[in-house]
C-alpha cells in the first residue's frame, strides 16, 4: 500500500543518518516523495538528495546493477539499491528503511568504510598466475571446467553478502564469504598454477573452516551465487591439496601440449 496525496501517490523513506562530525549516534529522517511508476530505491535516494537534502550520502555509480556501490541494507536485509522498484519494499503504510551495510564503521549516511573488505579479497590473491609454460593461442578451459566456477566471475563485489554474514560480525579477520567465492574462482581455473597455495590459504585460522553455514550470504546476493557452496567445495580441496595440485600440472601439461608453446624470439 502506498501513501496518496493531492498530486498522486507518494513513499515515506526512512533513511539512517549519520555524521561523525557532529552526531554521536545514528538517527533516522524521514522523507515524502513522489512515486512514479518505475521508481527504484536508489531513483527514491536521488530525489532526496536533489530536492529536499543535499547533505544526504550513498554510494552510486552504474544504475545497473554492474558495479556493486549501491549496497545497503533495505528493511533489514542487504541489497542492490539500483535494481529495486521502490514499491516492492514499502510496508502497508507506504514506507521503506535503509541504512547502510552493517558490519562496517559508517563513513557518512549510507557510506561505509570497505577497507576491511577489499584487505581481505587483496588477501587470496585475485589474480590468474599462469605457469611457465603457456600456449601460443588461448588457454583453453573445457566446458565442464567452466560449469564447475558456478558462474562466480559474476560477482561484482558489492559487498552485500560480507556484510550478511554473522562470522565477520563476530571476527573481522574471517576471509569473508567475497573473497573465498573469488579464491574458489581461481583455484578451479584450470589456468591457474598455484592452487596449492591457495587453498593452504584458505584453509587456515581465518578461512572456510570458520565458516557457520548460516546461508545469509546465498539469501544476500544481488547474482544468485552461492558462496556458501564454494566454501563447502574448498573444504573438501583443501584437504586433498595435494593430488590436486598433481591434477593441475597435468591438466596444465595437456594443455600445453595441445596446443603450441610460444615460440623463442629469434636471434639475428
Ligand atoms: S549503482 Fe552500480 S550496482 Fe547499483
Amino acid at each position: 500500500m502506498t501513501n496518496r496525496s493531492s498530486q498522486g501517490q507518494s513513499a515515506t523513506v526512512r533513511v539512517q543518518r549519520f555524521n561523525p562530525d557532529v552526531d554521536t549516534k545514528p538517527y533516522f529522517d524521514e522523507f515524502t516523495i513522489p512515486l512514479e511508476p518505475g521508481t527504484t530505491i536508489l531513483d527514491a535516494l536521488r530525489e532526496i538528495k536533489s530536492n529536499q537534502d543535499g547533505s544526504l550520502t550513498y554510494r552510486r555509480s552504474c544504475r545497473h546493477a554492474i558495479c556493486g556501490s549501491c549496497a545497503m541494507n533495505i528493511n533489514g536485509k542487504n541489497m542492490l539499491a539500483c535494481n529495486q522498484p521502490l514499491k516492492d519494499h514499502l510496508d502497508r503504510k507506504g514506507r521503506i528503511t535503509i541504512r547502510p551495510l552493517p558490519y562496517q564503521p559508517i563513513i557518512k549516511d549510507l557510506v561505509v568504510d570497505r577497507s576491511a573488505f577489499w584487505e581481505q579479497y587483496q588477501r587470496i590473491k585475485p589474480w590468474l598466475i599462469p605457469p611457465e609454460d603457456i600456449p601460443e593461442k588461448e588457454f583453453r578451459m573445457s566446458p565442464e571446467e567452466v560449469e564447475a566456477l558456478k558462474n562466480a566471475e559474476k560477482c561484482i563485489m558489492c559487498g552485500a553478502c560480507y556484510a550478511s554474514c554473522q562470522v565477520i560480525g563476530l571476527n573481522r579477520r574471517y576471509i569473508g564469504p567475497h573473497a573465498l567465492l573469488k579464491a574458489f574462482q581461481k583455484i578451479l581455473d584450470p589456468r591457474d598454477s598455484i592452487p596449492g597455495e591457495r587453498l593452504a590459504e584458505v584453509a587456515g585460522d581465518d578461512g572456510v573452516f570458520r565458516c557457520h553455514t548460516i546461508f545469509n550470504c546465498i539469501d544476500a546476493c544481488p547474482k544468485e551465487l552461492n558462496p556458501t557452496q564454494a566454501i563447502e567445495t574448498l573444504r573438501k580441496l583443501a584437504q586433498k591439496r595435494q593430488a590436486f595440485e598433481a591434477m593441475r600440472r597435468e591438466r596444465q601439461k595437456s594443455l600445453i601440449v595441445s596446443t603450441p608453446r610460444i615460440s623463442e624470439p629469434m636471434g639475428d
